[in-house]
């Protein structure tokens, strides 16, 4: 045995592999259930006492260098593949560069702005973190207004003045700061996040989006409003869309209207979309109260102005038929993709 022990030694120490296989051989050769150095272990038994120190350690040996030889073939013939799989296939396509998209809200944010800014319209901004005068009292939400309830509002910090910082529940405090900064004429849209303290639904979050618009000149008038907005509704929803004003109430505007737009999916004849009416709810509107014109210095027998609002998540869910407002916010990737520009 001890012999055998021995030349098994010199082989091993010659062995090498050109490739995975000819190692994974070797090592069912010698290390496998029924490799050699089992059949070896089993004879064991039967070697002289005397001799058995003397061939348990060679014995040893040749299994710690069976075991590390066939390591070593593999590692090196790894690393080898590696370094030529990068240096010998030139013309192998590189890994994939995924290009990604634009959100769908920012897209028919964009899409809003475009068609705003083409008659005119210019970008303005505000704070997320508001006062009370910008978001309420400035335009003309009376003191005891349900709007101003902690059921809707978020409260960032009490102040002894009641001027209390707030997030704002809506856009149109940048219509405020606007006119308090500028001089007519004024005609700006303002898009942006509004924040309101609701329960999470299909239809409602607490976190969304809108856009304001703001005209102020000498002489506006409704039928301004009106014809603006129809040149809105064609350029976002289709050529043939036609809106209808219903009666509203609005504290910063008098008189106040809702907007509808025609259902662009059944054309009008009634669909569960637009619950058999053939009209989608799009935005609020109206002509600026003289009060808030006032109230940020702004002269209502010179001046008068219209104001509108809309939901970008409402807009978007009725452009391309979303169901649950939530999937905007949970960016699955699934749902993302299926908007593809980059604009
Ligand atoms: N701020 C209103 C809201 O959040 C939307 C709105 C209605 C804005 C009428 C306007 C308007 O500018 O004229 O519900």
């Amino acid at each position: 045995m001890r012999e055998r022990i021995l030349s098994e030694i010199e082989v091993i120490k010659k062995l090498t592999a050109s490739n995975l296989n000819d190692v994974e051989e070797i090592r069912i050769k010698y290390l496998g259930k029924k490799g050699l150095l089992n059949d070896m272990f089993a004879e064991f038994k039967n070697v002289p006492k005397e001799d058995k120190k003397e061939i348990g350690l060679l014995l040893n040996d040749l299994k710690t260098l069976a075991e590390g030889t066939i390591e070593t073939l593999k590692e090196s013939l790894e690393s080898s593949d590696e370094q030529k799989g990068d240096k010998d296939d030139l013309t192998k396509p590189s890994n994939l560069f995924s290009l990604g998209s634009r959100h769908p809200l920012s897209m028919v944010r964009n899409e809003i702005i475009d068609i705003f800014s083409r008659v005119g319209y210019v970008v303005a901004e505000g704070p997320e973190i508001e006062d009370d005068w910008h978001v309420f009292s400035a335009l003309n939400f009376p003191p005891e207004h349900p709007a101003r309830d902690m059921q809707d509002t978020f409260f960032v910090e009490n102040r002894e003045d009641n001027n209390h910082a707030i997030l704002r529940t809506h856009t149109s405090s940048v219509q405020v700061r606007t006119m308090a900064s500028q001089k007519p004429p004024i005609r700006i849209i303002a898009p942006g996040r509004v924040f309101r303290n609701e329960a999470i639904s299909a239809r409602a979050h607490c976190i969304f989006h809108q856009i304001e618009g703001l005209y102020i000149d000498k002489g506006v008038s409704f039928a301004d409003l009106k014809q603006s907005l129809l040149y809105f509704a064609k350029e976002m929803f289709g050529e043939n869309t036609q809106i209808r004003l219903r009666p509203s109430y609005f504290p910063f505007t008098e008189p106040s209207a809702e907007v509808d737009v025609s259902c662009n999916l059944c054309g009008g004849e009634g669909c569960n979309i637009c619950k058999g009416t053939g009209w989608l709810e799009i935005m609020g509107c109206g002509m600026v109260d003289p009060n808030v014109l006032e109230a940020s210095g702004i002269d209502s027998k010179v001046y008068s102005g219209f104001a509108f609002g809309m939901g970008i998540e409402r807009i978007t869910m009725l452009k391309y038929n979303v169901k649950d407002l939530r999937l905007y916010f949970e960016n699955d990737m699934r749902f993302l993709k299926q908007f593809t520009s980059v604009l």
